[in-house]
């Protein structure tokens, strides 16, 4: 659907002289001002640092209303998504815009089945990085890699097989990448498991012994990889919109998409979330302590997995994931210390003035940390788990930006603050 043009305009007076600027609507109401031809007329650009309010691209595949907690893929809500689909029914969706039909399904995971297996010659490629090296890097790289083995998606059909081979090899990267990390063999993929099950066998299977997957953690990691599916315009998902505008290689846009997760303030938060929650349980044991540190001025501490540039009330996300972490600890055995803790500090927090005033509340790294450390994910490929339910999510955002008829190379502009045109000093001047 494209956005209306609003019957309103805004105005901006400048120069004695008023502009008048076409207001946009979308489709759930929200509006923007289009300054497309502002610079044109007025010699005027926009400055907004963060890009907190600068709509980057028109988008039919994710709304999130972030004052009410809402958030849909294609119009259907994250919560129905959760409990009646798979990851790859919501890989297709966000990609193509419908659910799948049954015989398309069916085909899509037949496809994705046959190409789980990495080229031999690639899997050399993990012998060459180091094993301390952090899984996110290397997966990373890995990716790029692909783009040295695989023909450009350059056509409809090609970009199709690349969308089959990124989704159907991004669980033996991300597993072939910790394999390496500690020294054991890779497991190759096995066929006859889903997508969680087959991920969760490479993952903790070794040639030695049998391994058999528990369904109950299966589709815990399946509600996570939904979760993450898709979160609109951003950090990562606007890196890959901006290095794909460049008409690069997906594999290598992809690549640029996992780099910008890495970081603690993005995807990276949900390990450092579990270290948080570690650090209060080994050394200060107290929730209301570590609040009062993450308050101060003064201490750089944050407290990890709360807050959101957009959900200014719960994550619906996070709600998710606070039932489906009493379910994996109920079904693994494992101890509840680290939730009771994070329930503890949610506690505490949701009724401190701090947060409520500044409206920061759990987000989606809150909960899924403890989820995964349930299940023996170990904390440095937490990211990882992220970016393998990333995927469709920035593949769909960059097919539909290709498809945008006013694609055009993305191209932010600045307002210089450096020094003016000054004489070249020479070296023995210096
Ligand atoms: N703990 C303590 N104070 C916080 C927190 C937090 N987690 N988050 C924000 N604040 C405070 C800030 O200090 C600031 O206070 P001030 O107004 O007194 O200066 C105010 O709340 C606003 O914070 P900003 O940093 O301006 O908010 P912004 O929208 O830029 O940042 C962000 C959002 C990065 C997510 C931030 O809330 C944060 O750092 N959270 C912790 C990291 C985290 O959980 N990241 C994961 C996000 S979800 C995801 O990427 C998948």
């Amino acid at each position: 659907m494209n956005p209306e043009k609003s019957p309103e305009t805004a105005q901006l007076i400048y120069g004695g002289k008023t502009y008048e600027l076409p207001v946009v609507e979308g489709a759930e109401g929200e509006r923007a001002v289009d300054i497309s031809r502002l610079r044109k007329e007025s010699g005027l650009i926009t400055l907004d640092t963060g890009y907190g309010n600068t709509g980057a691209c028109k988008s039919a595949i994710t709304f999130i209303d972030g004052e009410k907690g809402i958030l849909r893929y294609r119009g259907y809500p994250i919560e129905d998504l959760a409990e009646h689909s798979t990851f790859l029914e919501v890989a297709w969706l966000l990609l193509y815009g419908e659910l799948p039909a049954r015989g398309e399904l069916d085909t899509f995971l037949e496809e994705i089945t046959q190409h789980t297996m990495l080229h031999e010659d690639y899997r050399r490629f993990f012998g060459f990085m180091p094993k301390s090296a952090h899984p996110m890097p290397v997966a990373a790289a890995a990716v790029a890699a692909l783009s040295t083995f695989y023909r450009e998606a350059d056509t409809e059909d090609r970009i199709y097989r690349a969308v089959v081979r990124l989704l159907a090899k991004m669980p033996t990267i991300a597993t072939y990448a910790y394999k390496h990390s500690i020294g054991q063999p890779p497991m190759y993929p096995r066929n006859d498991l889903d997508y969680a099950s087959n991920f969760l066998y490479m993952m903790f299977g070794t040639p030695c012994e049998e391994y058999s997957v528990d369904p109950v953690i299966a589709r815990a990691l399946d509600l996570l990889l939904i979760l993450h599916a898709d979160h609109e315009q951003n950090c990562s998902t606007s890196t890959v919109r901006l290095v794909g505008s460049s008409l690069s290689s997906l594999y290598a846009t992809i690549a640029s998409g996992i780099s910008a997760l890495w970081g603690p303030l993005h995807g990276g938060a949900n390990q450092k979330v579990i270290e948080m929650l570690e650090r209060i349980a080994l050394e200060e044991g107290s929730a209301d302590l570590f609040l009062e540190r993450a308050k101060s001025k003064g201490d750089t501490t944050r407290l990890m997995g709360f807050g959101h540039r957009v959900y200014k009330s719960y994550d619906p996300r996070a709600a998710i994931l606070k039932e489906t972490c009493k379910e994996v600890i109920l079904a693994v055995g494992g101890s509840s210390r680290l939730l009771e803790i994070a329930m503890r500090l949610e506690e505490v927090a949701l009724s401190d003035d701090y947060f409520v005033s500044r409206r920061l509340y759990p987000n989606v790294d809150f909960y899924s940390g403890v989820i995964y450390q349930a299940i023996g994910i170990p904390v440095n490929m937490f990211t990882v788990m992220f970016t393998m339910g990333r995927l469709p999510g920035w593949i769909a955002q960059w097919i539909e930006m290709r498809n945008d008829p006013a694609f055009r190379i993305g191209r932010p502009r600045q307002i210089y603050t450096g020094p003016q045109e000054r004489p070249y000093v020479p070296r023995e001047e210096r």
